[in-house]
């Protein structure tokens, strides 16, 4: 009896905690998820020149239906349905977290453009 108890307060822990305090296997597991996204969306989906639109500092929301949308093809697309129908939708709200979490702005250089300068 004693262990159930323990784990359930545990786990309560957890959610009154809520996702801010996620422990950190879940933010790394957010963080590999969207850098999928990246090499369109741009480092940490800030877009460079705003193509494909920038995703960094949107609302959470927001993203996660577009990307239900792209999912069900209920939104016209030429690439992201194939991306959306690869993750559940766990995984699409633990992405959309990740990139609503993030404080938009320009797109740094590419090290390569720095090494130029
Ligand atoms: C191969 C490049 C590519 C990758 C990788 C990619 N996207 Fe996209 N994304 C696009 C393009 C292009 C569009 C415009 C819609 C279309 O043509 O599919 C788009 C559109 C979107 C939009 C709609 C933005 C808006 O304001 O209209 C969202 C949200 C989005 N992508 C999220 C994601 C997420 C999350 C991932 C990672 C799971 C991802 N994308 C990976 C290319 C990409």
């Amino acid at each position: 009896m004693r262990p159930i108890l323990v784990r359930a307060g545990c786990a309560a822990a957890l959610l009154a905690a809520g996702y801010a305090a996620a422990p950190a296997w879940a933010q790394d597991a957010a963080r590999s998820l969207a850098a999928t996204c990246t090499a369109c969306h741009g480092t940490d989906g800030r877009s460079v020149g705003g193509v494909p639109p920038s995703l960094a500092g949107r609302d959470k929301g927001e993203l996660l239906q577009t990307m239900k949308d792209f999912k069900t093809g209920k939104r016209p697309a030429t690439v992201m349905h194939q991306h959306a129908k690869g993750y559940s939708d766990e995984q699409l709200e633990l992405i959309a977290n990740y990139f609503a979490g993030v404080t938009p702005g320009a797109a740094a250089a590419a090290p390569a453009a720095r090494v130029n300068n």
